[in-house]
């Protein structure tokens, strides 16, 4: 039996439509300068109003699994990481199975908010080790320009819609070799959007205390990173490269500096993007796979952290192809 679990394919959406800071700077009292200057964001992706969290997972997904070079018909299980959903129920990864033909999969979303794609990688990986499935596919996809209040600057320039998607395969080489997953439920009023089911009408916009949310994503960056290196049996200087969750230039490099890790190691895009949520490391991991920032060995650590508050990470050794 195959010991281990392994991402053998990836793919990534944006949608078209790129919306800058100056732009911004027309719809609140916001300007480019301040929105560098305190995230390093440029600019971010909106969807088109025809565009779902499922129909841009579709797009990542299949990229990924041509990539895998596998048979949508061959999935065991679809796992979508999203808390902008098109649907209550059901679930996204339902209308992401059924364009996409996996017929015989399984299928259910995961909300751990901006920590979902990497929750959703842990869960796969443990499918996959204990030997229930073999072929999983994982996509964090989000539409976070539906659940923004435009009028609000604390928020509405932070964020940004895209899809990302992996395969994961059953494999004789590693592959995942440690995650750590984290959740501190009394903080949960630092960042939430309320929903129709709740005890209050609408909108349902975004609400958060972005201090608040800056020094506990500085900390758990490097608890999370650091156990999750201990659990893999690894040191820190092992590490080849970091892909964190993109929310902010600044939370990023504090974190590196906590954790002594050099700025070249660590990948970020959240230039060009945005915040994407639970879109975000898998877009990133496909960044810098297409970059070349990823060779055969590698050490990688993945690490997440948002609603909830949660957090989450993981290493894995980087190999191309199944074997
Ligand atoms: O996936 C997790 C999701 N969330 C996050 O990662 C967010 C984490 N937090 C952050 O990234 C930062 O806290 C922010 C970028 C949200 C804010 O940066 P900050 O350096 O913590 O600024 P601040 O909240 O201390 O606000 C500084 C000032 C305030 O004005 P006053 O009260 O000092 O007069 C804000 O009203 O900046 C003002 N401000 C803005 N000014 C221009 C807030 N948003 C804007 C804006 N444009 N868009």
């Amino acid at each position: 039996m195959a010991r281990y679990a392994r991402i053998t394919g990836w793919g990534k959406y944006l949608p078209q439509k790129v919306l800058t800071n100056q732009e911004l700077e027309r719809l609140v009292d916001t300007s480019d300068a301040w929105i560098i200057s305190r995230t390093g964001i440029k600019e971010r992706r909106i969807a088109a109003n025809d565009e779902t969290a499922s129909t841009m997972a579709v797009h990542a997904a299949r990229e990924a699994l041509k990539a895998a070079g596998l048979e949508p018909h061959c999935l065991d299980l679809v796992i979508t990481a999203t808390c902008t959903p098109e649907l209550i129920f059901p679930a996204c990864a339902s209308l992401v199975q059924n364009s996409l033909g996996a017929r015989k999969a399984a299928a259910f979303d995961l909300n751990a908010a901006c920590s979902g794609f990497i929750y959703a990688l842990a869960t796969a990986c443990q499918f996959i080790t204990a030997g229930s499935y073999k072929n999983i596919l994982v996509v964090g996809s989000e539409v976070y320009s539906r659940i923004l209040n435009w009028k609000n600057r604390n928020t509405c320039v932070l964020f940004g819609d895209g899809a990302g998607a992996v395969v994961v395969q059953a494999s004789d080489s590693p592959g995942s070799l440690s995650f750590v997953l984290g959740n501190d439920g009394s903080r949960a009023g630092s960042i939430y959007t309320p929903g129709p089911c709740g005890l209050n009408q609408g909108p349902y916009y975004l609400t958060m205390n972005g201090r608040e949310v800056f020094r506990f994503a500085v900390n758990v960056i490097c608890l999370a990173t650091k156990q999750a290196v201990k659990a893999a049996g690894l040191e820190l200087s092992d590490i080849d490269l970091l892909i964190p969750h993109q929310a902010n230039t600044r939370i990023l490099k504090s974190a590196a500096k906590a954790i002594g890790l050099p700025l070249e190691k660590v990948f970020i895009n959240v230039d060009r993007y945005g915040n994407t949520s639970a879109a975000s490391i898998p877009i990133a991991l496909c960044e810098a796979i297409e970059e070349g920032r990823l060779k055969e060995r590698d050490r990688l650590v993945l690490v997440g952290f948002g609603g909830g508050l949660s957090w989450a990470a993981m290493v894995l050794q980087w190999g191309q192809g199944k074997r």
